[in-house]
């Protein structure tokens, strides 16, 4: 039998934060006196809503119908509670501390090669983009998932304006690094910044979206405000968050989760069933916010959009 040594930087394995601890830890908090950080509908931080976002004006967008799910949309307390965001910690339970984060100014590094390097404000940035919902399921690597209404824009728009130079084969994506706000940070043995990359190919494929908008409203910090990847058909953690740089390369990026363990999360990382992680099983996953168990499907269920793009790939490890 191998035996897997556990290291602290690992992400945790899938039964890692119940969601039933993770509720009591905030009856508890309730007790200590900080409840008014938290609402009565059960953990929507009340801090979410205090100040007015320059382009709520934009949301709810139109949604766009050619993406369909095939389970109801998990209820918003839970997409808004649960979440991975390990600039905060490295726990589930971050959507009161990720409050702290500042929104603006944000800007956004368009660089490498690219006809034009620029920097340019998320405010200017998101009304030059053809703004849509869209509904997405999510699998985390951790086996869970949950189906959300993302608004945002089609990565494939931002590249466009980009104006990537021909030997552009990859973008790669970068975070915030605020050390005042994100104490997630003193974890001094985690490569920050969180990193994440994709091909050009993958980065226009229809499917690859930009998210500033969650449930119809501006997209909530502990989501990855002001602006976050949802790549549907890989597994959630190259969905990376608050994005602040989108970098043009001929060299494929070492992302993050890469650095750290290259044998469990790797540059690609699509969704497959079949394809265990090295401390667990990903054949089925549990639907947040609910006691189900369902069977994960190959590219998440997405493979009418994506497959082509790996067909010809051989030698690669497409799901891990
Ligand atoms: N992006 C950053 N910057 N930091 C992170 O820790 N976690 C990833 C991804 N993006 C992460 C990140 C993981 S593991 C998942 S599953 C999703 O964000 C979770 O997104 P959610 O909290 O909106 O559900």
């Amino acid at each position: 039998m191998t035996v897997i040594r556990q290291r602290p930087w690992a992400l945790p394995d899938s039964a890692a934060t119940d969601e039933s601890v993770y509720r009591s830890r905030r009856t508890i908090l309730k007790a200590l006196g900080f409840g008014p950080l938290i609402t009565a509908a059960g953990g929507v931080p009340a801090l979410a809503a205090a100040a007015p976002d320059p382009t709520g004006d934009l949301y709810p967008p139109t949604r766009n119908l050619r993406y369909r799910l095939d389970r109801p949309l998990t209820e918003e307390k839970y997409a808004v509670t649960y979440n991975n965001f390990y600039e905060f910690g490295s726990h589930k339970g971050i959507s009161d501390t990720a409050q702290a984060m500042k929104l603006r100014p944000w800007e956004i590094k368009i660089d490498g090669l690219v006809e034009k390097e620029m920097t340019i404000g998320f405010d200017e940035l998101i009304r030059k983009m053809p703004l849509e919902e869209r509904v997405y399921r999510h699998r985390c690597v951790e086996a869970w998932s949950m189906a959300v209404p993302w608004s945002g824009f089609a990565l494939k728009a931002l590249v466009d304006f980009a104006k990537p130079l021909g030997a552009a084969k990859y973008l790669q994506m970068e975070t915030l690094v605020d050390k005042e706000t994100m104490p997630g940070l003193s974890a001094s043995w985690y490569p920050w910044p969180y990193t994440e990359g994709l091909t050009i190919a993958e980065a226009t494929n229809e499917l690859a979206f930009i998210a500033t908008g969650l449930y119809g409203k501006p997209i909530p910090k502990q989501n990855g405000a002001a602006l976050r990847l949802a790549v549907p058909w890989k597994y959630g953690f190259k969905s990376i968050k608050s994005i602040v740089r989108f970098h043009f390369t001929e060299q494929r990026p070492i992302s993050f989760w890469e650095t750290i363990l290259a044998n469990e999360y790797g540059f690609w990382a699509n969704v497959n069933p079949e394809v265990d992680h090295a401390r667990w099983s990903q054949a089925t996953e549990r639907v947040l916010g609910t006691n189900d168990r369902v069977p994960t499907l190959l590219y998440n269920g997405y493979g009418e959009f994506v497959a082509d793009l790996y067909k010809d790939m051989k030698g690669e490890k497409l799901f891990m």
